[in-house]
């Protein structure tokens, strides 16, 4: 397994790229099954999870051929036929979004064999919501043996209504009811900006959705669906995390290709902290992307935050913010309320020196404390990039084990950051 060697104290100093958006590639991947045509992706990001669903595609009878491009890969897919209806437990226990597999096997093909993702560091992370959902739309499902046995001869439109905002859950039944019969209204659906962008990939494809971005999205069924060729969105929690990272080094950094937009909440908040942020406007009548640079170097408040569904403050960038709030003055409450066990990086950004104290759903953060560096363990996706984080602005030498988990949802996070000033080594060990 992988670790990262980091010398902290660096400030950071330079221009950063942002790759496309892990969790709206994903459900793009997805959304292929829905048609036997080729559909083409650009800015693919270049990490483990999609590798991870181009194997499952592949089992299931997928062709996919991948190139690099000047940003991201290029990735052209064609769900011909079907040669097994199975996502077995081997793949969707390394990535719970393989249950994205569902809707779009169902809706296409009539037949899906799913294993049950199972639960991760950061809570059990159920699916019944899908389940639900696609039921409502005549689903027959039933639960044996660690797997979702599903069934549909035919899907017909249907209203829906989210108990809990689901993103995953809203992507799959937006996917199942765009090849359903009639309209499907789904109702406290997420109004993330990855669900808008498959919502625009599956209008390309034939689709007939409106409302992406809302709460409440509409899906007149159609027929049959063609190939398309789509860009992927930035990534937002990826920007959102080279902005921490110029903050808790005190430096200075200009993100390129990223989407401001899509990171309002979380570029207020720094602002309020005392990290200012300024955003270029694409130059007019070009398709450049707006730019975004951060000034860091002075003193920060601690400020409360709470987790919400978009717009609201990112769950993903909940980690990183706790590693900031450990270099500002006073204490700061972080509330999280979109997983139960979200607070596993504390005790690892304890060890490097921070004082922060659990209550339930609540983190109580008292800064600014000087971090040194030690050897710590990366246990989750955004949890590996708040060590990471906390580890440039540590005196001396940190150690993070199990940087897979950075790899899944960070491109080469390492490279990025050396090229603007940070010194951070991959240690690779040969199993
Ligand atoms: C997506 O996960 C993201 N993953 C997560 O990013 C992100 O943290 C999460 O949304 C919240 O924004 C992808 O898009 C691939 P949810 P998802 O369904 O869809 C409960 C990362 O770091 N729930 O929105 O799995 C659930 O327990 C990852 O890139 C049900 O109860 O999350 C949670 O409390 C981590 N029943 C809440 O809803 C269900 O059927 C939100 O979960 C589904 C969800």
């Amino acid at each position: 397994m992988d670790k990262f060697l980091i010398q902290g104290g660096r400030p950071l100093e330079g221009r950063v790229a942002v790759s496309g958006a892990k969790n709206a590639a994903l459900p793009a991947m997805a959304a292929t099954l829905l048609t036997d045509q080729p559909v083409i992706l650009h800015n693919v990001p270049r990490v483990r999870d999609i590798g991870t669903l181009r194997s499952l595609l592949d089992e299931l009878g997928v062709d996919s051929a991948v190139e690099h491009e000047e940003h991201g890969n290029r990735m052209e897919i064609q769900a011909r036929r079907l040669l097994s209806p199975v996502a077995p437990y081997e793949l969707v226990k390394q990535m719970r979004a393989s249950v994205l597999v569902l809707g779009p096997l169902l809706a296409r093909f009539g037949q899906a064999r799913v294993s049950l993702p199972g639960g991760c560091a950061i809570g059990t992370r159920p699916i019944n919501l899908h389940v639900k959902g696609l039921e409502m739309l005549g689903a027959l499902i039933k639960v044996a043996h660690g797997y979702l046995d599903a069934k549909a001869n035919g899907l017909r439109g249907a209203n829906f209504k989210f108990d809990t905002i689901s993103v995953t859950g809203t992507e799959n039944l937006m996917m199942a009811a765009a090849l359903a019969d009639g309209v499907t209204v789904l109702e406290n659906a997420a109004s993330e900006p990855e669900v808008e962008d498959l919502a625009n990939l599956l209008n390309k494809m034939g689709a007939c959705i409106e409302g992406a971005g809302t709460g409440r999205i509409s899906i007149r069924g159609v027929t049959r669906l063609h190939g398309a060729e789509h860009t992927i969105i930035p990534d937002r929690i990826e920007a959102g995390t080279f902005l921490v990272a110029a903050a808790i080094t005190g430096g200075q950094l200009v993100l390129e290709r990223s989407e401001p937009s899509h990171l309002t909440a979380l570029i207020a908040k720094l602002e309020e902290v005392g990290v200012p942020i300024h955003t270029t406007p694409p130059r007019p009548g070009t398709f450049d992307c707006p730019v975004l640079e951060v000034r860091a170097g002075g003193p920060m408040r601690a400020l409360d935050v709470t987790t919400q569904e978009y717009p609201g403050f990112p769950t993903d960038m909940q980690a990183q913010y706790m590693a900031l709030m450990t270099q500002a003055d006073g204490e700061s409450v972080i509330k999280e309320t979109i997983f139960e066990n979200r607070f596993v990086h504390a005790p690892e950004l304890a060890r490097l020196g921070a004082d922060i104290s659990i209550d339930g759903r609540r983190a109580i953060v008292r800064g600014k404390t000087a971090l040194t560096g030690a050897k710590v363990l990366a246990s989750d996706l955004r949890a590996s990039a708040s060590l990471v984080l906390a580890g440039m602005a540590a005196e001396g030498e940190t150690m993070i084990d199990r940087v897979y988990h950075i790899d899944r949802g960070y491109e080469r996070i390492e490279v990025k950051l050396n090229k603007v000033g940070a010194r951070i080594r991959r240690i690779s060990e040969v199993p």
